[in-house]
């Protein structure tokens, strides 16, 4: 498993569906890993064996687990099988999944154990819709999302928080780095066990705003969707 303690920051990459042949190889050839950092990126799972891992903080990432072991489930990967093509980290409960594929706090609770069996570091995302915000519930809606979504085997160092609120990702719009930074500390504050979590951010992180927004004292990193399928922006960020 990856020594997390290793890495004052984390940046994972997810590339969602995007991506192909051609677009991978530009970016691998590009891709500028700094040693300090640790790099992870999740493209589509088909392209997970074409990470050319020439650089040892950089890992490969996949975006969505089976919450099945094995036997008569079509068209889906476990853990187990992760595991055997080498991946490191894995994408569970994303907003997108949440929203669009009826994944349930329970699902990624099923899905972050079976991964942290496997070795896997799974990376647990929540965050509150605009609604949710505008109504005063982000500290509910998170504290519901974790009691329910992060089993009992996740500790600091075989698991990761990602703080994405959903009104953030793919708009433009971030909360202030104050609300941030209060966020991820009400995070680390929910129960003893979370205090030494590493949290990562997620929600329109750009070359713009990452460095001011990693050096918040509770965030240990980010996780970027558009803005990491640009690898000079990529490249920016992580450096
Ligand atoms: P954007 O960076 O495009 O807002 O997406 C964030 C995200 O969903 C990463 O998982």
């Amino acid at each position: 498993m990856v020594n997390l303690d290793k890495y004052s920051s984390i940046f994972i990459a997810n590339w969602k569906l995007n991506g192909n042949s051609s677009f991978l190889k530009d970016y691998y050839e590009k891709l500028k890993v700094n040693s300090n950092n640790c790099t992870v990126i999740c493209s589509p799972s088909v392209y997970l064996k074409s990470l050319k891992r020439n650089n040892e903080n950089l890992f490969c990432g996949a975006q969505d687990v089976s919450a099945y072991k094995e036997g008569a489930y079509t068209g889906e990967l476990s853990a187990s099988m992760l595991k055997d093509n080498n991946i490191d980290f894995c994408l569970v409960g994303h907003s997108e999944r949440r929203q669009y594929f009826s994944e349930t706090n329970d699902n990624v609770n099923i899905k972050s154990s079976n991964l942290i069996e496997e070795n896997i570091i799974p990376v647990i995302c929540i965050g509150e819709t605009l609604e949710q915000k505008e109504n005063n519930l982000t500290e509910e809606t998170l504290s519901s999302q974790i009691k329910d979504s992060v089993p009992n085997s996740a500790i600091h160092l075989n698991a990761l928080i990602a703080y994405e609120p959903v009104w953030a990702i793919g708009t433009g719009l971030t909360p202030t780095l104050d609300e941030i930074n209060q966020v991820h500390d009400l995070i680390k504050n929910f129960d003893t066990k979370f205090r030494s979590f590493k949290v990562l951010y997620g929600g329109s992180v750009k070359s713009s705003n990452s460095k001011e927004i990693t050096e918040l004292s509770q965030v240990d990193g980010c996780l970027i969707g558009g803005a990491s399928l640009n690898v000079d922006e990529f490249n920016t960020i992580i450096s």
